[in-house]
This record gives structure tokens, C-alpha cells and sequence, in this order.
């Protein structure tokens, strides 16, 4: 018993240490498919800072919308919490129109 205790704390150890490494290498992390950073471009770092705190990116990064439904969610994300302040908000809508357009 006492062994197999043991055994059980090692691999939790191994599987918290394999999560802190994909939180801090995202990029490392072989199984995740999934875009985890924005797309470089004006405005990336204020979009990574704000829109990656709660949701992966990839939920944004599954949109196609133009300015005005860009705008329109960003609104409702700040309603759920999202903080953009009057400087970045114009920035960000901007970055994911570009980014995230109907064209793209
Ligand atoms: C405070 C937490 C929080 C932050 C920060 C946040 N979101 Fe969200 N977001 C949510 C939640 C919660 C949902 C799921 C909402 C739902 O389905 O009701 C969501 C869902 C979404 C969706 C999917 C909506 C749909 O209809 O499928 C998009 C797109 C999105 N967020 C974009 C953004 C963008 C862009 C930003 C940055 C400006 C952002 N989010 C920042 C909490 C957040």
C-alpha cells in the first residue's frame, strides 16, 4: 500500500510539473492543437492581455467578424469582466477586425 501511495504522489508531481511547464512554455505543449497567443500584429500584447484571461484564444480565434460585431463583443466582454481601458479598447477592436475579419 505504502508503495503504491508513493507511486501515486510521483505521477501527480509529474503531471503538476508538466502543467506549470505548459503554462509557462505554451508552445511546448505538443498536444494542445489549439492556437494558445494571438497572432502577431499591432495591438497583439494589448489583445493577449486582455482577451486570454479567461477563455482560451482560440475561442476568439474561431470568429470572423467585421469592426462592428468586434466592438460589440469586446462591449461584452468588459460587462463579464474583461478589462480594456479607453486607450486599448479602440486598439483591440481594431487587431481583431484585422485579424479575426470576414475576409480572413
Ligand atoms: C472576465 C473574463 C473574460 C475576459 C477577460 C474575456 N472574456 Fe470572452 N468570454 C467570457 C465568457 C465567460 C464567455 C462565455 C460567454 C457565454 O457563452 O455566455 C466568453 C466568450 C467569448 C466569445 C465566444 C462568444 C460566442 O458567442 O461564442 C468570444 C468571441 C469572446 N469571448 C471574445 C473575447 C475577447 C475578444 C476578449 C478580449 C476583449 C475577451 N473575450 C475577454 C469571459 C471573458
Amino acid at each position: 500500500m505504502g508503495k503504491l501511495t508513493n507511486r501515486m504522489a510521483l505521477y501527480a508531481g509529474a503531471l503538476i510539473g508538466a502543467s506549470v511547464a505548459g503554462a509557462l512554455f505554451p508552445q511546448a505543449t505538443l498536444w494542445a492543437q489549439a492556437p494558445t497567443t494571438f497572432p502577431a500584429g499591432d495591438g497583439q500584447a494589448k489583445a493577449q492581455a486582455a482577451c486570454a484571461a479567461c477563455h482560451p484564444v482560440a475561442i476568439v480565434a474561431g470568429k470572423r467578424y467585421d469592426a462592428q460585431k468586434w466592438g460589440a463583443v469586446v462591449d461584452q466582454m468588459i460587462d463579464k469582466g474583461a478589462k480594456v481601458s479607453d486607450a486599448d479598447y479602440d486598439i483591440i477592436v481594431t487587431y481583431l477586425a484585422k485579424t479575426y475579419g470576414p475576409a480572413n
